[in-house]
């Protein structure tokens, strides 16, 4: 009945110490002795049988340690509490030592013993998953880069030049009030936008330029639904000789095609923006009905995506490109939305709860 390894004859063997001799200093080098014959003894033990006669014999009513606590009045009296603390402790070691080899013993004979049920389910190591913002970053990237577009990032706290004036948006534009942004000081700014990224682009590199930029943005906005304090956006700007609001309207139908499904239409609303002539508001048609009108749309059978249009050669005059030789496109989307719309969340909020829920999803 023993494992092997752990047999009574070696539990015999440890006898109980002898308890003659009771003075302080010995009853204290007993204490410490019987803790490391106990410690040795658990160690070498594999079967939970063994090692409750183990406790019955260090720790039970006539156990090692238990007689040397009843015998401590022998003692002098100031030796007594350094006696009483050490059988303690060596009793708390014993203790946690005999719990610690307890559990690895069920753990061993429970498969050894074949009394394991294989029918229960197994217990499945919980996973990580990407978040959905991180999704739509990689999807959205890859059809940009399969376009021939470059990725490319900018930071989040940013200057007031490049989040606006050379945007074409100077200090007292009435676009700034649309943006409630959140100042760090006179000149820095929390982005509120991707757009600053394409001004430093520019000042880079000479066209053709090809490049979008997914981000973090932030607005002090009254939260709801569908507006938080912080958000995505992913900016996208193509310039070089020839570049035309067709070529926009053909790239982003390819774009909400590969996103989401091939029925996807986009259409271009009149809208103005300060760094792009003319401008529009593009949407697609409506990914949950098809265009139809639902609630996602508000029954209109469109989704509003963000705006966009053909680069104002005032932005070029901030970075010195001749307007002249050369033309661009630009548009804006929100990743937030787009997750939202491609993965069913009903509120922007999800993305920033933590709530492990939504990484479970499908
Ligand atoms: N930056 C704009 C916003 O956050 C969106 C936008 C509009 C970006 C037009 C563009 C653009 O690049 O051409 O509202």
């Amino acid at each position: 009945m023993f494992a092997a390894g752990c047999g009574a004859s070696r539990l015999a063997a440890a006898s109980s110490f002898p308890m003659k001799d009771r003075t302080g200093p010995s009853m204290l080098q007993e204490a410490e002795a019987i803790e490391t014959r106990a410690l040795e003894e658990i160690g070498r033990a594999d079967d939970p049988s063994d090692l409750e006669d183990i406790r019955i014999r260090y720790m039970g009513k006539n156990g090692d340690l238990t007689r040397i606590l009843r015998s401590v009045g022998k003692a002098a009296p100031e030796d007594r509490p350094r006696i009483g603390q050490r059988v303690n402790q060596a009793k708390q070691a014993i203790g946690e030592a005999l719990e610690a080899r307890r559990a690895a013993c069920e753990t061993g004979r429970e498969s050894a013993s074949g009394t394991l049920d294989v029918t229960l389910p197994g217990r499945r190591p919980p996973l990580g998953s990407k978040h959905p913002l991180t999704l739509i970053r990689e999807e959205v990237s890859e059809i940009f880069r399969d376009m021939g577009f470059s990725v490319v990032d900018g930071p989040e706290v940013e200057w007031d030049y490049y989040n606006f004036e050379a945007l074409n948006i100077p200090r007292d534009h009435p676009a700034r009030d649309t943006q409630d942004t959140f100042y760090l000081g006179s000149d820095i700014v929390l982005r509120t936008h991707t757009s600053p990224v394409q001004v430093r682009v520019m000042e880079q590199q000479q066209p053709p330029v090809r490049v979008i930029v997914p981000g973090r943005t932030y607005r002090n906005e009254n939260p709801d639904a569908t507006h938080a304090f912080t958000f995505h956006q992913c900016e996208g700007l193509y310039v070089d000789k020839g570049v035309t609001m067709a070529q926009l309207k053909g790239d982003m139908t390819y774009f909400a095609q590969r996103l989401f499904g091939g029925k996807v239409k986009v259409r271009f609303l009149p809208d103005f923006f300060p760094f792009t002539e003319p401008s529009v508001q593009y949407d697609f048609s409506c990914v949950a009905c098809g265009g139809g009108g639902c609630r996602i749309c508000k029954n209109t059978g469109w989704l509003e995506i963000s705006g966009a249009g053909m680069v104002d050669p005032a932005v070029f005059g901030f970075v010195d490109y001749d307007p002249e030789l050369y033309t661009g496109y630009a548009f804006g989307m929100g990743l937030d939305r787009l997750a939202m719309f491609k993965y069913g969340i009903e509120s922007i909020h999800m993305f920033l709860e933590n709530d492990l829920r939504l990484l479970e999803r499908p």
